[in-house]
């Protein structure tokens, strides 16, 4: 008897926890590519460079100063001459000129901040990196849209393609699936300045930087974690010996 009702117990629970995704699941016809996420510092390096090249014109970065990419192995000078182009100070947020009103006007839709990106989509498809990188690699030509772009994962997205130069151009070929969801094929119409396995290459590392950029210390959290456990193991050796040391006359 209480074996069932313990098994009940469970059931309910499996139900209960797994209820939300399996309700995502049923809503999501998405496919995401996975990212290789890279912790590499250079490739970490050229994500933020594509970033400060392609995306912090619309949007901002505004958690992160300049002189934080340090930490990912550049050096002060180094980031001045090759990140810097408005005359910011080094200290300085990555913050940009545009006002999200005229953006809004100029794209239908504000481009949001990106410090936190990855973390944002993580909680809506589990992992950011993989939407971030299935989104930036599947713009198509649309002219019914107003940039001349749609993407796949955001249909009807406000942001032209910022990367089609490197990628070139895709188009799409829409058919419908049998349950009447559409399905959509992309073919690469005209090449650009990257094959495609570097355009990959290139995002995979833009990704990896956007990732970076959500929890800058993810290491050194993981790292002082190891040090909190470390020390609590030699703090109960020492007390234990204490203990020891103080009963052995009553014993
Ligand atoms: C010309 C301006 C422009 C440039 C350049 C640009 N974006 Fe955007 N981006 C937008 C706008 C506008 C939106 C909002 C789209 C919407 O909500 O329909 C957006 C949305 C996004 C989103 C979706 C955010 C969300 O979850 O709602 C991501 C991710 C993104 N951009 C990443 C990038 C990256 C990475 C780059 C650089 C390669 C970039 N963008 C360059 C204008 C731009």
């Amino acid at each position: 008897m209480k074996m069932r009702v313990i098994n009940l117990i469970k059931r309910a629970a499996a139900v209960l926890l797994f209820a939300p995704s399996l309700a995502l699941a049923a809503g999501a016809v998405l496919h995401l590519d996975r990212a290789p996420v890279s912790k590499d510092p250079a490739a970490l390096q050229h994500g933020a460079k594509l970033f400060v090249n392609y995306c912090l014109n619309c949007h901002s970065a505004s958690f992160m100063r300049y002189n934080q990419l340090e930490n990912i192995g550049l050096s002060e000078q180094l980031i001045r001459d090759n990140l810097m182009f408005t005359g910011e100070r080094v200290g300085d947020l990555m913050k940009i000129a545009m006002r999200p009103a005229d953006s809004k006007v100029w794209f239908g839709a504000a481009p949001p901040d990106l410090t936190l990106i990855a973390r944002q989509r993580a909680s809506e498809f589990g992992s950011g990196a993989d939407w971030l990188y299935t989104y930036l690699r599947q713009f198509y030509r649309d002219e019914a849209r107003p940039t001349g772009w749609n993407n796949v994962v955001f249909e009807n997205v406000g942001m032209p393609h910022a990367l089609w130069e490197l990628q070139g151009e895709q188009v799409a070929k829409v058919t419908e699936n049998a349950d009447g969801s559409k399905h959509v094929e992309l073919s690469l119409a005209k090449p650009g300045k990257m094959s495609v396995e570097e355009y990959d290459s290139a995002v995979a590392d833009l990704v990896s930087f956007l990732v970076w950029m959500g929890e800058p210390v993810a290491e050194k959290r993981k790292l002082i974690g190891t040090y909190v456990l470390l020390f609590l193991v030699g703090l109960f050796v020492l007390s234990y010996a204490l203990k020891k040391n103080y009963w052995k006359d009553i014993h």
